[in-house]
């Protein structure tokens, strides 16, 4: 029996990871659940899988959860600090980091520092500060396992091989709602339409830098920490039906692939109870049904934000979490304050432009250039919305 703690369990990864413990209950217990405001969907989740442990970032989100359950048997913590503290639990087998932007940070490390092995979700913590938290995943002899689709095939397609044999890592992209449209169509996107993801179903957050590409930027900064892989050999390819999640060449001129449909519980599970694989129930692969699989190169003049990605890399330091910042504030105004589609990139291309970058060699590297970067970005959005 795994015991379990889920940062970010009423999110979209959460409830994935949820329904796995639910399948199969012999494997998994749930000790600690945290979330931000959603105070009404962790009650649910409290009531029917007990944990010792739960956190909500928002003190009065938690202060409404405490009224309601202060008489059940579980400590309710608040703040940022609580959730860094059930990240922390010491009967934890393994933490599932699920939590959206560079809010995870903080308690992944402290997962990490506590000894826990991570599924990580999360993919910006390892943008922002990659070379620390793998320096720190080293130091306590922790792994960190990918649950992020792309990354989960990789790791399932270098399994078994040596890492000086690996050519290329090729990460697939959809393409995401917006691919078949021009700039000029792009300007006038609505959040409806940017939130209209064809083939996966995911947070907001996500599925707008789905819409502009940044998802893949942000991965491609993911894959080369996770992976320890040069940028130079990171590559990506548009594949509108997500069937095949990446591939990796070696240079013997084989190219391993991770096929299945688009169904996040596989990379969760995987993540959860590697090197044992679980009896989904998943609908079979119909490849004869599908048909055909297409590809087509990025197209780095309509959807700028991957290049962004590769050029935070090639500068390093600091400008991956100066991008990630950017991009939060960017896109959480673009959804609420009416910033437009094509301002997302200016605002982080800006932003990038005027930070003057240096090492990450601590936490607070990371976090004062996230500080920086959103507090620069907000007032360009201020400009904007003006
Ligand atoms: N969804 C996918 O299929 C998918 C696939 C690959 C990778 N990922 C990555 O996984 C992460 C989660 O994505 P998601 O789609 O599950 O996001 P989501 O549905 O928006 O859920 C985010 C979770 O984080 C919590 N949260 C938000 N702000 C927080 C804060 N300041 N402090 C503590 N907790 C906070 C939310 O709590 P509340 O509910 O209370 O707001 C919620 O539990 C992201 O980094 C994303 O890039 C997601």
């Amino acid at each position: 029996m795994k015991k379990i703690v889920i940062l970010g369990s009423t999110g979209s990864i959460g409830t994935n990871t949820l329904d796995i413990v639910a399948k199969f209950p012999e494997h998994f217990q749930v000790i600690g659940l945290t979330a931000g405001t959603n105070d009404e969907k962790l009650e649910e989740q409290l009531r029917v899988f007990k944990p010792a442990a739960v956190a909500l970032s928002d003190k009065p989100a938690a202060a409404r959860l405490r009224d309601r359950c202060g008489g059940a048997s579980v400590n309710i913590l608040s703040g940022p600090e609580g959730v860094a503290r059930v990240a922390q639990l010491p009967e934890a087998d393994l933490v599932i980091s699920a939590i959206v932007g560079g809010a995870g940070l903080v308690p992944t490390l402290s997962a990490i520092r506590a000894g826990k092995p991570v599924a990580l979700a999360n993919k910006e913590p390892m943008v922002m500060a990659g070379k620390l938290m793998q320096e720190e995943a080293r130091r306590h002899g922790v792994r960190i396992f990918p649950v992020d689709s792309e990354h989960s095939a990789i790791f399932q397609a270098m399994e078994g091989h040596r890492r000086q044999d690996i050519l290329r890592l090729i990460l697939t992209a959809s393409g995401g709602p917006l691919w078949e449209l021009s700039r000029q169509q792009m300007q006038h996107v609505k959040p409806e339409q940017a939130l209209r993801h064809p083939n996966w179903k995911m947070g907001a957050k996500i599925t707008i830098d789905s819409a502009t590409l940044m998802n893949k930027g942000l991965e491609v900064v993911e894959a080369r920490w996770l992976f320890d892989i040069p940028p130079a050999q990171i590559e990506v390819l548009i594949h509108r039906e997500s069937i095949i999640h990446s591939l990796v060449e070696y240079c013997d001129g084989s190219v391993i692939a991770q096929l299945g449909l688009p169904d996040m519980r596989t990379p969760i599970s995987y993540a959860m109870n590697y090197p044992e694989r679980m009896p989904l129930e998943v609908p079979p692969l119909d490849l004869a049904g599908i048909g055909k699989l297409t590809f087509f190169r990025p197209d780095h003049e309509r959807f700028p934000c991957l290049g962004l990605g590769y050029e935070a890399l090639r500068i390093g330091g600091t400008m991956a979490a100066t991008l990630n910042a950017a991009n939060e504030v960017a896109v959480a105004a673009y959804l609420q304050e009416g910033i437009g589609f094509l301002d997302i990139a200016d605002v982080i291309r800006t932003t990038m432009d005027a930070h003057a970058p240096r090492d990450v060699t601590t936490l607070e590297d990371a976090l004062e250039a996230d500080r920086w970067a959103r507090e620069k970005a907000g007032m360009l959005v201020r400009t904007l919305v003006r």
